[in-house]
């Protein structure tokens, strides 16, 4: 494996687990980006946010006054605690790598023809390794754009953003992805004034974009300055410090201490591959390998972010981990179907998806039925007061009017990161809403939302028509 990120180590794991002799080259530490400079710990300065938001609100379930909506913010406190969470789960990693007998090689992994790696390690030695298979497995990095250069301190990419020692009083945020909103929303339940700026007409582009509105709408109300349809065009630092004047659209500006660029990630594959091996490169640095993770050099595989036209997520990479072990050991497989994955985007409101959205299956000449419930209706959703939201299942008309197969299911709101797992299953096993609605919900939950939207594609709802 070259890489022992999620993408390597499920690798490791997995090949170890079905007794294959397994070497990891890291860099860094085993766990990439994912455990030590993404997910986890965006997730868990995500979870002090909502922390800072609940208490803000305890007043209204009769828990503290009024006056305590605005408490103190001890980032630095924040800042250990989410250290003490990547910590444990690291040394969870590599104690488990370790008993399964995976040997870690600290230093950068270079492929040379005949299966060969060759790596140089800190100190300038270099090792050469074999294997029977290699695994590229290198990542990605944060993308910046020209005229931002990344400084740690007034100009940030996610990287910088998990070591700040502070909350910046403002933050422009250049980007409405999924880092820019996760990260334009725990600013701001932070304290922080937010201005999002992004290119395309409208924040999370790749989501349904009734989701994506809950997210826009809740945004306006906590006050983040959205901008949509706007070129960034530079910035210039405030003399004396104190910030820096991001130029956007026409002529428009704003001051802020901070600046996010969060424009998407590049492949981490400068110099990952020797001249001489069949292993494709595209023109974006990416790696080209087919649907069991084979690259172009037989005996060579590729998972993960470095994989060219895959969602770069991190379970995506273990579910590629897998294909690619089964795979070199000959054994049936299923790839994975890209189009169908789970998408879990943590900013507040929470989106979560999976399978085609109603634009996507509309643009596919496909004939949809579409039923849509809000959480506002929802008892559990009202007892914890998060009542911003919907559930959205989109399924197939079949010639006789009635719902086929559900081809999406989108949510936004409360906790539907956990929640997606039925509608998941629902757009991968092919079902359709008379099959699922047999199935009972508890009550009460907020998952009785996606039961009662499922409910009423089968053309009789309890709640919703
Ligand atoms: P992204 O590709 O999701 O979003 C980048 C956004 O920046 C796009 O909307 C794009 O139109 C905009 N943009 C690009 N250049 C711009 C410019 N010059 N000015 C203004 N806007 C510009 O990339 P993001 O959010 O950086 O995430 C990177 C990768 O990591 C993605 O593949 C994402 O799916 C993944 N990721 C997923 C998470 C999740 O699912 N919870 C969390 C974090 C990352």
């Amino acid at each position: 494996m070259i890489g022992g990120g999620p993408g390597g180590y499920a690798t490791a794991l997995y090949g170890a687990a079905a007794g294959l002799d397994v070497a990891v080259v890291e860099l860094d530490k085993v766990g990439g980006t994912c455990l030590h400079r993404g997910c986890v710990p965006a997730k868990e300065f995500l979870e002090t946010a909502a922390v800072r938001r609940t208490v803000s609100a305890a007043a209204a379930f009769g828990i503290g006054s009024p006056s305590d909506d605005r408490p103190a913010v001890h980032f630095e406190v924040s800042q250990q605690r989410k250290q003490q969470v990547v910590d444990q789960l690291f040394r969870g990693l590599s104690g488990l790598m370790k008993g399964r007998g995976i040997t870690v090689f600290p230093g950068t992994g270079v492929l040379l023809p005949g299966r060969r790696v060759r790596v140089t390690a800190d100190d300038g030695s270099t090792t050469e390794l074999g294997g029977t298979n290699v695994v590229l497995a290198a990542g990605s990095l944060p993308r910046t754009i020209p005229g931002f250069d990344v400084d740690g301190t007034t100009v940030l990419t996610s990287d910088e953003v998990l070591d700040l020692e502070h909350v910046p009083p403002s933050v422009a945020v250049i980007g409405g992805g999924a880092i820019g909103c996760e990260f334009a929303s725990m600013f701001s339940d932070l304290g922080a004034s937010v201005t999002v700026l992004e290119a395309l007409p409208t924040i999370l582009a790749g989501c349904d974009e009734d989701a994506a509105a809950v997210v826009a709408r809740s945004f306006r109300k906590r006050g983040i300055q959205v901008h949509t349809g706007v070129q960034v065009t530079g910035h210039a630092p405030v003399p004396g410090g104190g910030g820096t004047v991001v130029s956007f659209g026409e002529g428009q500006q704003v001051t802020v201490a901070s600046v996010v660029v969060s424009v998407g990630r590049r492949p981490r594959s400068e110099g990952l591959v020797e001249p001489g091996t069949g292993v494709v490169v595209d023109e974006r640095g990416f790696v080209v390998a087919d649907e069991y993770m084979r690259t172009g050099e037989p005996g060579v595989w590729a998972v993960g972010d470095i994989v060219a036209g895959t969602p770069q997520l991190a379970h995506v990479g273990f579910a590629e981990a897998i294909v690619a072990v089964r795979s070199m050991l000959g054994e049936p497989v299923v790839p994975v179907d890209y189009g169908a994955v789970p998408w879990a985007i943590y900013c507040h409101p929470e989106v979560a998806f999976a399978g085609m959205t109603e634009a996507a299956a509309r643009a596919a000449g496909i004939d949809v039925l579409v039923k849509k419930d809000p959480f506002g209706g929802n008892s559990r959703a009202r007892i914890i007061g998060e009542t911003d939201g919907l559930v959205k299942v989109i399924a197939e008309r079949r010639p006789d009017g009635s719902a086929g197969r559900i081809l999406g299911v989108h949510m936004a709101g409360p906790w539907v990161t956990e929640q997606l797992g039925a509608g998941y299953l629902a757009v991968n096993w092919e079902a359709t809403p008379d099959e699922v609605a047999r199935f009972i919900q508890p009550h009460p939950s907020l998952s009785e939302t996606f039961g009662e939207t499922v409910l009423a594609l089968t053309g009789r709802g309890l709640h919703v028509g």
